[in-house]
């Protein structure tokens, strides 16, 4: 039998081994049963020698007796926070900056590391002893939780390996699983007792219980983000490195962080993180980056209470519960009719928003939806805001149901849903003024005949003032008509007159789209310009011919010639040509489609070419630009930014360029 002294010892050593496996390394080495039994060795041992007790002994973690309160800690370096940005723009700017402060043009290389939403702690160590566990507070002076923390078996009570600075200190979030918050409520319950609000209150007020015994028995971890003080002659010089170090002392590193380089590497870390938020067993409130070279952390400073060197990313709720007020009726160019939601405005995906739109008919009866009702608002990206559920538990009991009307508020027409579809559409065509301004608007717009200065404003008073009653008459407007409008000073007007007059000359494309022919967008005007190659010929093309045109199925030729049958359309289209509008077409075809019948996606952003001019010019190659990457797919362009796309692009071996092999390619190909 070994002295009891070095027997204690080898049992404290065999127990935090176990512990270390089980709590910081999630892989447990010994069933609960030998645990107990060399944990029970253990006490019984000490009971004996109470000489050999010390604090460090697994056996004290819930040892202390209750206190009064914490006494308060002054930190001797500030717990920082952290700015933070919502946008990828605003990483961006934040990388721009990084790099402009460290005057390099180089790739950053960045730390990345999920933000846990938890409790901020700071443990210090003395000769690799656990001596302190302290809360944030102000930042400055936080409070004195050693007997909480140390209950904690995530919390080494002495550090493990070797060549450990004599003074150690540590920053991490204190947090509670997501899975054990769950079961501690469901216990809670059986028991008649108080629930935990969330696992963050769960982790703050587990904390601060005044006896570390009620903090023991609460599933708390921690996980080691951070290296508060740093000796001069310390080997690492790098967050990563530091990290690395932390988890052989024997702390809980967050496996997920990440080393990249590069902006465009973290807005794919952030990405593929916010993806799987969902899976984790801890909520997380965003994603923090930190430049990771220490020299360079020193060399950018701290400005007052945040870092120049890290930020954290959270992006803004995409969805929000807000009430419908209303419900107003747009008509549109068509003259589809469509339901918008008044709302009571809200904050949702980093913009105020006050309309989302309902569809149609069908969308409000699956909704569900009455005015009066609490409405879950959804706005991610660009896309326009949409309602996505109704909270029906919340229905007031004065809310009224929604009268589609059918009569065009706009004109008064009557407004007739068709057989099979889903939209509703006021009948009258040109007549209805909504239709007439929609569709001027469309004409004038940039893919279309680009007229700079008609807007919607402008388009209104032509034709409240009935001076234009379709495309052709803006041609017929002279600068006296126009500068008598509102707000329209005759340099405006001027300038205006001369845009329209401008506009006369315009590939034979962008004048097929700028009509408004129903399904006929921007690619397929210009498979039509290239097929037909001048008005006339495609209003006189039936059904079949214009079928040949590839991506021209059934349904969109048929509408190309309903639209050529009605009188209005084609005398439309001979008052712009005798208004002196004059139709270019494309350059002789077939003699230069070296992409035909190729699909091409483009992702990320480009840098010396907006999209829409890359899709012009790739099309003009005879390619075809499609929004999704699949094995058809013949090439990916990938600017900054790229992700989804890109990644579908590795999987199905699709050949990737970058903007500057893309052009290169173009011009060769142009040439
Ligand atoms: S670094 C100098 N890293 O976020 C930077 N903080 O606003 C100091 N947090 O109170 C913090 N996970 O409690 C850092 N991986 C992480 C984090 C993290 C959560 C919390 C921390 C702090 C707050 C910063």
């Amino acid at each position: 039998m070994r002295e009891p002294a070095a027997e204690i010892e080898r049992l404290r050593d065999l127990i935090d081994s176990h512990n270390h496996a089980y709590h910081v390394l999630d892989s447990p080495t010994i069933s609960d049963a030998e645990f107990d039994a060399l944990f029970d060795r253990l006490l019984a041992l000490e009971a004996e020698h109470p000489e050999q007790v010390t604090s460090e002994s697994p056996t004290q973690r819930i040892g202390a007796a209750p206190s009064e309160r914490f006494p308060s800690v002054r930190h001797p370096l500030p717990m920082l926070s952290l700015g933070k940005c919502t946008t990828h723009d605003e990483l961006r700017e934040f990388d721009v900056r990084i790099r402009r402060l460290l005057d390099t043009e180089d790739d950053i290389a960045y730390a990345c590391e999920p933000k846990v939403d938890g409790v901020a702690v700071r443990l210090y160590y003395e000769s690799g002893r656990l001596q302190l566990g302290a809360t944030r507070g102000d930042g400055e002076t936080g409070e004195d939780i050693t007997a909480n923390v140390r209950t904690l078996e995530s919390v080494p009570l002495r550090l493990r390996g070797r060549d450990w600075p004599e003074r150690l200190e540590v920053r991490g979030e204190v947090y509670m699983p997501r899975s054990a918050f769950a079961a501690f409520n469901t216990a809670a319950r059986g028991a008649g007792e108080r629930e935990l609000v969330n696992p963050r209150n769960g982790a703050a007020g587990s904390l601060r219980q005044l006896d570390p015994g009620v903090t023991a028995r609460r599933p708390l971890k921690m996980y080691c983000y951070g290296i508060g003080r740093i000796d001069a002659d310390w080997p690492i010089t790098s967050h990563v490195a530091s990290l690395e170090l932390l988890a052989e002392w024997g702390f809980r590193v967050n496996p997920l962080t990440r080393a990249v380089t590069g902006v465009d590497a973290v807005i794919d870390y952030v990405e593929t993180l916010l993806a799987k938020r969902g899976d984790l067993d801890y909520d997380i409130d965003g994603v923090v980056i930190k430049v990771d070279d220490f020299t360079a952390q020193d060399a950018l400073g701290v400005l007052t209470r945040t870092p120049r060197y890290a930020i954290a990313f959270k992006p803004a709720a995409e969805e929000a519960l807000t009430r419908v007020l209303g419900v107003d009726f747009q008509v549109g160019r068509t003259g589809a009719v469509t339901p918008v939601a008044r709302l009571e405005p809200v904050f949702v995906g980093g913009v105020t928003v006050s309309n989302a739109t309902l569809h149609n008919s069908d969308e409000i009866a699956r909704l569900d939806l009455r005015v009066g009702d609490a409405v879950w608002v959804r706005r991610a990206g660009d896309v326009i805001p949409q309602v996505v559920r109704v909270d029906h538990e919340q229905r007031p009991a004065d809310a009224h149901s929604i009268e589609f009307p059918d009569r065009c508020p706009v004109c008064g027409a009557d407004v007739l849903r068709g057989e099979g579809e889903v939209v509703a559409r006021c009948v009258a065509r040109r007549t209805c003024p909504a239709q007439l301004v929609h569709g001027l608007m469309h004409f004038a717009s940039r893919g279309a005949m680009d007229i700079h200065g008609l807007g919607e404003k402008v388009i209104t008073q032509l034709v409240e003032r009935e001076l234009v009653s379709d495309a052709a008459d803006l041609y017929e407007l002279d600068v006296d008509t126009l500068s008598g409008l509102e707000r329209m000073a005759e340099k405006s007007a001027r300038n205006l007159h001369a845009a329209i007059a401008g506009s006369k000359q315009r590939p034979l494309a962008r004048v097929i789209y700028a009509l408004g022919i129903r399904e006929v967008g921007e690619a397929t005007a210009a498979a039509l310009a290239r097929h037909f190659r001048s008005l006339p010929a495609l209003w006189e093309a039936d059904e079949d011919s214009l079928q040949e045109v590839r991506d021209v199925g059934p349904v969109v030729a048929r509408e190309i010639a309903e639209f050529f049958v009605q009188d209005e359309n084609r005398a439309l289209v001979e008052r712009l040509l005798a208004a002196g509008v004059e139709p270019e077409p494309p350059p002789a075809e077939a003699a230069h489609a070296p992409l035909a019948e190729q699909s091409w996606v483009l992702t990320g952003t480009l840098e010396t070419l907006t999209r829409k001019e890359a899709k012009a010019r790739l099309e003009a190659l005879g390619a075809r630009v499609s929004a999704s990457v699949s094995a058809q797919t013949d090439c990916v362009v990938a600017g900054p930014g790229a992700g989804q796309k890109l990644t579908d692009a590795r999987r199905h071996d699709v050949p990737v360029l970058d903007e500057a092999a893309f052009l290169a390619r173009l011009e060769e190909l142009e040439a």
